[in-house]
């Protein structure tokens, strides 16, 4: 995925604080009280982790003072950029070696190790940037969201696109109410869950690279052998024990506009159809209806989300599409009782039917800068908005999106005060997993 870089000079010539009008401080919060210089450590130094670094290393008030992974041969990027930052493979050792240096923490592994590094992270009180899906387990995202609430710390999810131009157009014409109330969201995606290895069972072993520290690798989840071109690196997406599949790769990116312009929060309801499972990878094509409460901007007492993936896309007559017009490989659909909106991942927002929105001027909403917002916020105590106050409950409807999708044509009631799970016998234990010691993730308090 391509991303914006700033480039680090021509940033120093803008003020830090210029290009985050929309975190403009408090009279309470004076200007010398702020912290000049921010020290983040990068915990996955390469892949996203790479983009992540860049892109938060090009504020001005940015210093690395440690980068972390378990690839040995994975630094030289990060270390062409930013020169002389010690180097760990163990995230623990990188904790409890630099200490108070650290203000912040860049969190961007495979989904399986986000909660066991950034939990362990704030209970020292760093900062958090961490990449989507917040987590890989329901319990988790829930623990996220409270221990950043009771250590008041600023945090923000890596769904970037959050706070591009495109999204944030979709959000503000749902909310200006340019198609009425939302009867029914449909959001898609063309990939699938497993095809990144396309197999369904685990292959033989292999030799360990050197460099690799698999044992690091594996953190938290079960101990198995190393095999080539399977797992390490981008690959562990298809298994269920280090990524979350498409649902989880794509719903903290499509259905983040949806969440914000609609104001959800839980679902109270889910059900997957697909074309079977098994506890290894992750379902090909899929289905997955959630049911919502209604809100300020939906029509009734419920709403409808309706994810598809694999190549499955929601009806186009739906959208009232023009003639020779097709929906986009990936996006949203949002139907409203005064037209419809098509929101391409990633691209500007649609309205339809073309006949009445044909002299419709669309808005200017500027783009932020995802990671820069985040390094405002810490330096200014500010808030984000793509913290783990809405993160969180946005990577737990994702998770329990791949619940049902392990327990196909069973419709799931959740109550979320609760976190209670019914309509499958083995429902309630997929919301959380067992940890490898030394990797654990412990409740908060
Ligand atoms: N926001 C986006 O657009 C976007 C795009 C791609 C990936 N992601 C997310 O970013 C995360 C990483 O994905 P990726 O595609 O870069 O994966 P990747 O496997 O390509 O890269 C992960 C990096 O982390 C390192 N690593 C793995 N385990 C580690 C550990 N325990 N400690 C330290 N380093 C470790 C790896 O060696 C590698 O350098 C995932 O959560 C993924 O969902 C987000």
């Amino acid at each position: 995925m391509t991303q914006v870089r700033i480039p680090r000079r021509r940033f120093l010539t803008q003020s830090a604080f210029a290009a985050s009008a929309a975190f403009a401080m408090p009279s309470i919060v004076r200007a010398s009280t702020l912290k000049k210089e921010l020290h983040v450590a990068a915990i996955g130094v390469n892949g996203m982790g790479w983009s992540d670094l860049s892109n938060v290393g090009s504020h001005p008030s940015v210093k690395f003072v440690g980068f972390c992974d378990i690839d040995a041969s994975r630094f030289d990027k990060a270390d062409g950029a930013f020169p002389d930052v010690p180097h760990f493979a163990d995230y623990r050792q990188l904790l409890s070696d630099l200490g108070e240096k650290i203000d912040a923490v860049i969190v961007a592994t495979p989904d399986h190790m986000h909660a066991p590094i950034a939990m362990k992270a704030m209970r020292l009180g760093k900062h958090i940037y961490c990449q989507k899906p917040l987590t890989h387990t329901v319990w988790e995202a829930r623990q996220m969201r409270l221990l950043a609430e009771q250590k008041k710390l600023t945090t923000q999810m890596g769904n970037q696109i959050h706070s591009n131009a495109e999204y944030r157009t979709g959000v503000k014409l749902i909310q200006d109410g340019v198609i009425g109330k939302i009867r029914e969201v449909h959001s898609w995606v063309g990939v699938q869950g497993r095809q990144y290895c396309n197999r369904t069972d685990r292959p033989a072993d292999a030799p360990v690279p050197e460099g690799v520290n698999w044992d690091l690798w594996l953190g938290a989840a079960p101990a198995r052998p190393f095999a080539a071109d399977v797992y390490h690196p981008f690959k562990w997406r298809d298994w269920q024990a280090f990524g979350s599949g498409a649902m989880g790769d794509f719903g903290c990116h499509i259905l983040d506009p949806v969440f914000t312009a609609l104001e959800l929060r839980a679902p109270t309801s889910i059900e997957a159809a697909n074309d079977g499972t098994n506890s290894e990878v992750w379902p090909g094509p899929e289905t997955i209806t959630f049911e919502f409460p209604g809100t300020k901007h939906t029509v009734g007492g419920t709403l409808k989300v309706i994810w598809r993936d694999g190549g499955l896309k929601p009806p186009a007559e739906l959208a009232q599409l023009p003639e020779g017009v097709e929906l986009p490989g990936a996006g949203s659909l949002f139907i409203g009782e005064g037209g419809v909106m098509v929101l391409p991942h990633v691209a500007m927002p649609l309205l339809y039917p073309q006949s009445k929105f044909a002299s419709f001027a669309m808005p200017k909403v500027e783009a932020r800068n995802h990671w820069h917002d985040w390094v405002d916020a810490v330096l200014t105590g500010q808030k984000t908005t793509d913290g783990f106050e809405y993160a969180g409950p946005l990577s737990e409807t994702v998770q329990l999106g791949n619940i049902a999708a392990r327990l196909p044509r069973t419709k799931l009631e959740w109550k979320t005060e609760t976190m209670a799970i019914t309509g499958h016998e083995n429902a309630a234990a997929l919301l959380t997993k067992t940890y490898r010691n030394g990797f654990e993730v412990e409740p908060v308090g």
